[in-house]
């Protein structure tokens, strides 16, 4: 059995970590979590050896990584030969080339590869699009490919890379788009309890005056809409309405299901 697996992760409305979570439980060993959501969880540098196994769980934003997880990866996580399994959970679109760079990052970085998943959450945009999402059978999926993952790695010996290839995607990945600044609006019910500042990944919300965001560091990732108590915050702008009635028309329908490559 493992000694342990080290779930690695950024998840702004915690789709990722659910998915990363019933994985880890099919793997049946003991579980430690780095949750870098948070910018000041994302400032010191982690080191995995040998003996380590690591998760890695991003969501797909635009067919990719979000840049800053990729650059966070980038300039604080290396590993030593280290096991590693690349999960991307995307709102029912599709995954892309999210897989492949997280393959190609996490290998530059020192890590081996063994296995990648593509799992579904619930789209940050829309209720109505991947709802609920990860549901029962997808948890009993990912429990079961973690069951599945961990037989390969009980084998014994050193952990084996995917061939190239195995993984889909392309190379080059999808090109990032620079983003239209775009920043939740604040209604009179705010009663300045923090919460939203306090969980936005890109400190963009001030905790002194928790009606105002920063458009230029909002990631749109709705975290600060899904978490605060009374419903105050909310995207308006009708480029943003735009953006979802389009995101409804187009990836509602069909149900997506979840993926693994061993
Ligand atoms: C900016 C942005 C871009 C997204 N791009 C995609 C995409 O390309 N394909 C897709 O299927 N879902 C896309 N999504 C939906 C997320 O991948 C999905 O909701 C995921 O479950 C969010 O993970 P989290 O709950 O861990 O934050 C995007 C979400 C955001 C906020
Ligand atoms: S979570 Fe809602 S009520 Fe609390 S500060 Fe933010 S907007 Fe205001
Ligand atoms: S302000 Fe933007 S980045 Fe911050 S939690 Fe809200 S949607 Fe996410």
């Amino acid at each position: 059995m493992l000694q342990k697996v080290t779930l690695l992760y950024f998840s702004a409305t915690k789709t990722t970590q659910r998915n990363l979570r019933a994985i880890a439980n099919g793997m049946g060993c003991p579980v430690e979590e780095i949750d870098f959501t948070l910018p000041q969880n994302r400032e010191r540098d982690v080191q995995f050896g040998e003996q380590d196994f690591v998760l890695l769980g991003s969501p797909v934003y635009g067919g990719v990584m979000p840049l800053f997880v990729r650059e966070y990866l980038a300039q604080h996580v290396s590993g030593n030969h280290t096991g590693c399994a690349v999960v991307g959970v995307y709102g029912n679109r599709h995954y892309d080339d999210c897989l492949v760079e997280m393959e190609d990052l996490m290998t530059d970085k020192g890590f081996v590869v063994t296995a990648a998943a593509a799992c579904i959450g619930e789209h940050s945009f829309s209720t109505q699009i991947a709802a609920g999402r990860p549901d029962e059978k997808d948890l009993a999926w990912a429990q079961d490919f973690g069951r599945k993952l961990a037989e390969k790695l009980s084998a014994g010996g050193a952990v084996q890379p995917l061939a190239k290839g195995v993984i889909p995607g392309n190379r080059p990945y999808k090109e990032r788009k620079p983003a239209v600044p775009m920043a939740p609006e604040t209604t009179n019910g705010c009663i300045r309890c923090g919460m939203c500042a306090k969980n936005c990944p890109t400190g963009a919300i001030d905790i002194r005056e928790p009606e105002k965001a920063d458009a230029e560091k909002c990631i749109r990732c709705l975290a600060c809409v899904r978490l605060c108590p009374l419903g105050s915050k909310a995207f308006v702008s009708e480029a943003f309405q735009n953006t979802v009635a389009w995101c409804l028309a187009n990836f509602k329908e069909p149900r997506k299901e979840p993926e693994y490559y061993l």
